[in-house]
């Protein structure tokens, strides 16, 4: 275990934004998690789990014990009739595990190729993109509690797992470390390719039965085209959830705006694009200080150079007001300010 004091941190969030943890601690296994739960200044000690730092925006330097976690591993842990289950150490880099799963032959992540962050994220958010989320692959994972120091294997009902929320953004929330995933790839391998950009990439080949690494190929160029790279523009991601409303409420929304992107939901409700409402409320473009909305997709925030924390925060509140005033919807942030 290593104990650092002042350390940058912007290298360690995807918005590049200024901020210095007083103490991290890298943690590369669960024995690293117990020794600080044990250590007589650490222990009692405030504590933030850091991963990709792909979902923070930070506003100021951080008091907490920061938990830097880079516990790494890749291996395809058991093969039945019916599925692969691969197990990836939490400090892996997402993107880079979608590849290798791809390269040894184990297919089904290819819809989440080059999500920004790490492993052991990715079910905190229950990332998802192009018709699969993170929870219709989840096995299960390992975590270490930061009260007892006991390591402890979760599976899916207990992860409570929703659209970007999770147990880990609740009643875990700081309670515990994530340090393996594991992840069920069904057999025989099916292409997800109900998503319309997925849809015109084969109407455009004239490929109709898609390999996985096609489909992964399929998704890396959707994103590259409309998404800015973490290593050249700071971001992360889409800022903003897309909201969930009530069939009466959406109707009333199309009686003013008939153009609104929305998709029937399959429990009755309507998921309202969260970018197309930003759009139209002109902000795709704009800057406040340093931080500007993207130029090619209004639900992703970026930093122009330079920008800090609370640049982000002062756009992302202009942004949720005009929505309200224009859609009568609150915005919900994605990342977690700190
Ligand atoms: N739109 C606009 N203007 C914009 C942006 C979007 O008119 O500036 C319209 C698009 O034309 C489209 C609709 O809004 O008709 C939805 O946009 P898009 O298909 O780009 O998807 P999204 O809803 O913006 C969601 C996820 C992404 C994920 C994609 C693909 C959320 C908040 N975002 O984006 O996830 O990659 O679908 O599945 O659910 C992330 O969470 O960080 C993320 C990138």
């Amino acid at each position: 275990m290593q104990i650092e004091s002042g350390v940058s941190l912007k290298p360690y969030n995807s918005f590049g934004l200024p901020a210095v943890a007083h103490t991290l601690v890298r943690i590369a296994s669960d024995a690293d998690v117990r020794r600080v739960v044990d250590h007589p200044q650490l222990g009692r000690a405030p504590k933030f789990v850091l991963g990709g730092g792909s979902n923070i925006v930070l506003t100021r330097d951080m008091p907490q014990v920061v938990l830097k976690v880079e516990v790494t591993g890749r291996a395809l842990v058991r093969e039945t009739d019916t599925a692969w289950i691969v197990e990836a150490g939490a400090g892996e880099n997402w993107h880079e595990f979608v590849a290798w799963t791809l390269a040894q032959g184990l297919p089904g992540l290819e819809n989440m190729a080059l999500i920004p962050g790490t492993v052991g994220a990715s079910p905190v958010q229950n990332i998802g993109a192009y018709g699969i989320e993170l929870k219709d692959r989840f096995e299960s994972l390992d975590a270490v509690d930061l009260v007892t120091g006991r390591s402890v294997t979760l599976a899916s009902g207990i992860c409570a797992f929703g659209y970007r929320d999770s147990v880990f953004k609740h009643s875990l929330a700081g309670r515990s470390v994530i340090t393996r995933v594991r992840f069920r790839l069904p057999k025989p391998w099916q292409p997800v390719l109900g998503y319309l950009e997925l849809e015109r990439k084969m109407a455009e080949t004239g490929i109709s039965a898609p390999s996985p690494q096609q489909v992964f190929d399929w998704v890396c160029a959707i994103r590259r085209a409309k998404l800015p790279d973490p290593a050249q523009v700071g971001n992360a991601g889409s800022f903003f959830k897309n909201p969930v409303v009530t069939p009466e409420q959406c109707r009333d929304i199309i009686g003013r705006d008939p153009e609104i992107v929305h998709y029937p939901m399959p429990d009755g409700s309507v998921k309202l694009a969260a970018g197309w409402m930003i759009d139209a409320c002109g902000w795709k473009g704009k800057s406040i200080g340093r931080a500007g909305v993207y130029e090619k997709q209004a639900l992703v925030i970026v930093n122009r150079g330079g920008a800090i924390g609370s640049e982000v925060v002062t756009l992302a509140r202009a942004i949720q007001e005009s929505v309200y005033g224009r859609f009568g919807i609150r915005l919900e942030p994605e990342p977690v300010v700190v």
